[in-house]
């Protein structure tokens, strides 16, 4: 008899694009769920592939703010918070909460965390001196000096799409995944680390295989191997660059040194990696749901290509950006371990008592949408303000380190995108990666005029 256990296999998360249309002047109801608060269970990757999820999230913070989730798998419990002050009082408090234990609340017991090692998987002092080796590659000024740079790529990614053939309507039909999101994103962090031209799709390939295997038929247990080929290659590149330095982030890394040492191999090869994660993995979704929030909010579209070529084009697109992240919140949970009993909530929100060791996980896009912090949270606004989003992180020693980057890259991309192409828009259906960990879009059919 085949004693190969069954392969589970999930049917295609698959969403409709809708389109909105809330006049101004209302408040965007809170959407609903069909799910009762003791069925909601946040670790399990389908919740978060429903599509009422943000419905599901306003239950729980309206209802039970702290909880407990638990993987069924395992019978592994962690605690959930979902509000606002709780998950930035959790991120501003590394000594109680720790990231030394890793980051992810994996749905498998000894599932391998593709930032082992890295300074994500750290707490200060030795996380704050291991951050600045490369912290200068990323100040406002030098992601500022590198605009033409992302200029440079976003208008051969225009000029590839300019070049598309039409079908019968006229109109081009890609995978704006494919076509934009992976792309700009990969070249740009690509360019940043020193990695030529023809490694960058092997480098793409990489960070996917170890964030989302099953994307490429891979599974957990693929993905140490994936990881140890990312580390090789930035250990490769950083021997090269030892040896003849030049301006990027490779060099840094090589050249970086803590307490008057170098950083050793087992340091190197995981910051590459987390920067090539970072890089490549986040910016791509947010571009994604961009495209998608342009879509269902046409409201939204026309202001923001009402911009384009006025005074306001600048801050219109800085300000889109940020709402972008809000909006999509590509990192959906950290987790953080108590490394000591602590007491949080109060009366209002139920009171809870944290053992030491027990797990935590905050969820980013429930923060985003906490309406004690953002007036009329349900609505796409490309003007909000002010917008204090947390998809970077909420604040703490591990805010995101590419913020910068990211809402540059964001910001040129999606004008260039609707300066050449106004009318882009998603067609239909798009597919989802079921995680509760990545907001992953992996296609999003899109339409345009080239
Ligand atoms: C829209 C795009 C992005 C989103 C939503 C995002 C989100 C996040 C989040 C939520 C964290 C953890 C924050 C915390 O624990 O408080 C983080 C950390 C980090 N991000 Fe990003 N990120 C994005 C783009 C980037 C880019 C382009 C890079 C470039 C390399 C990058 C590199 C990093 C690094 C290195 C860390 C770890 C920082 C530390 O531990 O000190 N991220 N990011």
């Amino acid at each position: 008899m085949d004693q190969t256990p069954a392969r589970t296999v999930h049917p295609p998360v698959l969403h409709q694009v809708q389109v909105q249309d809330w006049p101004r002047d209302r408040e965007v109801p809170p959407p609903e769920t069909t799910l009762d608060l003791d069925d909601i269970n946040l670790a399990d990757p389908a919740t978060w592939g429903r599509p009422d999820i943000h419905g599901v999230l306003w239950r729980r913070r309206e209802e039970r703010p702290i909880a407990r989730d638990e993987h069924r798998s395992t019978g592994d419990a962690f605690w959930s918070f979902t509000r606002w002050d709780h998950i930035a009082a959790i991120s501003a408090d590394h000594a109680t909460f720790s990231n030394a234990y890793g980051v992810t609340a994996a749905n498998d017991r000894g599932a391998v965390n593709a930032a082992e090692g890295t300074i994500i998987s750290m707490d200060p002092p030795l996380h704050t001196l291991m951050r600045k080796v490369v912290n200068k590659g990323f100040t406002p000024r030098q992601v500022r000096a590198l605009a033409p740079a992302v200029n440079r790529r976003v208008d051969g990614i225009v000029e590839r799409l300019r070049q598309q053939p039409t079908g019968p309507d006229g109109k081009a039909h890609i995978d704006y995944v494919a076509d934009v999101a992976v792309r700009l994103p990969a070249a740009v962090i690509c360019d940043m680390m020193g990695i030529p031209e023809e490694d960058q799709d092997l480098m793409v390939d990489l960070t996917g295989k170890s964030l989302t295997p099953g994307e490429y038929g891979l599974t957990r247990h693929d993905i140490p191997r994936v990881v140890a080929e990312i580390d090789n290659y930035g250990l490769a590149l950083g021997q090269e660059r030892l040896a003849d330095p030049t301006d990027d982030l490779t060099s840094l890394l090589v050249t970086g040194q803590i307490a008057d040492q170098p950083l050793a191999a087992d340091q190197v090869g995981p910051f590459f990696r987390l920067l090539m994660l970072g890089g490549n993995e986040t910016t791509r979704n947010a571009l994604s749901h961009g495209m998608l929030a342009l879509t269902e909010w046409p409201e939204e579209r026309e202001r923001w290509i009402e911009a384009l070529g006025t005074e306001a084009e600048d801050e219109v697109a800085w300000s889109a950006a940020e709402e972008i992240v809000r909006w999509a919140s590509p990192v959906i949970h950290m987790k953080r371990d108590a490394t000591r009993d602590v007491v949080m909530g109060d009366d209002e929100t139920g009171r809870v008592e944290i053992s030491e060791g027990e797990k935590v996980v905050i969820w980013y896009p429930s923060a985003n949408r906490d309406p004690r912090h953002f007036p009329d949270p349900y609505r796409f606004d490309i003007l909000r303000d002010p917008n204090h989003q947390g998809g970077f992180g909420t604040g703490g020693a591990h805010f995101c380190l590419g913020a910068n980057l990211a809402r540059r890259e964001i910001a040129i991309t999606l004008s260039e995108v609707l300066r050449h192409f106004p009318d882009m828009a998603a067609d239909g259906q798009y597919r989802k990666v079921r995680s509760n960990f990545l907001h992953v879009v992996a296609e999003l059919p899109v339409s345009y005029t080239p």
